[in-house]
């Protein structure tokens, strides 16, 4: 049954072409459906914790596109929520947490962090038996960096200023918080795939903006921990990288960190894709705003990616997450592009 999973063989190495293809954020507020499931649930947290509801706005894009991969529905932020660090997302701001202190890396509470988190698994398991046999079901969790991020500045910044003060004024907490976020992320993942996930992602959104010596510090080693452990327990289980704005240091991270596939954003030359595709799979890049933008712009963008791309093993995406304001008919004319794509 895996055999018909486009999506996991290419994971795995395999070339197809025209490429499988799903999109980041592809459950989200550009589709009306999701929006309507959102307003019945309430507060977005409580849609990420109704498995139910979960499940609905999971496989509404897939209904109306057939992509060929599911992402889980869910946030990156659930994490820390489950170690008991208070969470709330505010219309037009995103999320809200009380800013970590060093002093409360220690008092993270582990106990129920997985009793906490069991409605995931149960949207997992559910998914499993709702997607189509053919659909791959990814799971996912963000980067221990970008977590930080969040929960030191207890907001979202451009340029986490905040959290790069914080590990240089105090190196052993960061230590210790980016450690612990490690550990309980990788038990996640691992729940995932016990539960029916095919392959995992690690977000690292925040990754562009460190200096060599931060970058890894903060991206790899704890990224490497966590596929470390993840592979462990499932070592045929593929694990995605994104470590968003790499740039350089796309090459050195997929040897340090042993993910098996590169998630690159629209930033990487493709010039440097076609280089990286030769180590192993990749995943991306089409910007999201020539996706908003439509017409000449996406199809050029969309050709550009299978004419550098399209020999090797390719997932196809955009470089980061669809935004709200994309028509659904310039998802439509992407699809029928990349499908109906030759050669
Ligand atoms: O991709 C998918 O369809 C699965 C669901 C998913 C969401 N967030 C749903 C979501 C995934 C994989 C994420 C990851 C995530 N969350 C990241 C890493 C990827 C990235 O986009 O950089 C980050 C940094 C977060 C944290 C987060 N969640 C922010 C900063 C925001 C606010 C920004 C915004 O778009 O509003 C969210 C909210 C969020 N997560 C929404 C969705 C659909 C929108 C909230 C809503 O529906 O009201």
């Amino acid at each position: 049954m895996n055999d018909e999973r486009k999506v996991l063989q290419v994971f795995k190495g395999e070339t197809r072409f025209p490429p499988p293809i799903w999109l980041m954020r592809q459950a989200g507020r550009y589709l009306p459906e999701y929006r309507e499931t959102r307003k019945r649930a309430g507060s977005f947290l409580d849609l990420c914790y109704n498995p139910e509801l979960a499940v609905e706005v999971t496989l509404q894009p897939i209904r109306r596109f057939a992509f060929d991969a599911a992402i889980l529905f869910s946030d990156i932020l659930v994490v820390p929520h489950a170690m008991g660090r208070d969470l709330r997302f505010e219309e037009g701001r995103g999320p809200i947490m009380s800013p970590i202190s060093p002093a409360d890396v220690g008092r993270l509470d582990r106990e129920r962090f997985h009793v906490n988190l069991s409605p995931v698994y149960e949207t997992v398991r559910e998914l499993r038996q709702k997607l189509p046999a053919e659909t791959t079901l990814i799971g996912f969790c963000g980067a221990p960096w970008t977590v930080a991020t969040y929960m030191i500045a207890g907001h979202g910044t451009t340029d986490q200023a905040p959290a790069r003060l914080f590990g240089y004024r105090d190196p052993e907490a960061m230590k210790g918080l980016l450690e612990t976020i490690a550990e309980c992320s990788a038990e996640y993942l691992i729940r995932q795939i016990d539960s029916g996930a095919d392959a995992v992602q690690i977000f690292d959104s925040w990754s562009g903006v460190l200096d060599e010596a931060s970058f890894d510090a903060y991206c790899v080693a704890p990224v490497a921990a966590i596929v470390r452990k993840v592979k462990s327990v499932h070592p045929g289980v593929p694990v995605i990288g994104f470590p968003k704005g790499g740039g350089s240091r796309f090459d050195d991270y997929r040897e340090k960190t042993g993910v098996s596939v590169l998630g690159l954003d629209w930033t990487v030359p493709l010039s440097q894709a076609r280089r990286l595709q030769e180590g192993g799979p990749v995943q991306g890049n089409l910007d999201p705003m020539r996706l908003v933008a439509g017409g000449s712009a996406l199809d050029s963008g969309v050709d550009s990616i299978l004419e550098a791309l399209g020999e090797g093993p390719l997932v196809f995406n955009l470089g980061h997450g669809i935004t709200p304001e994309t028509p659904v008919e310039n998802v439509e004319r992407m699809l029928k592009r990349v499908r109906g794509a030759w050669r």
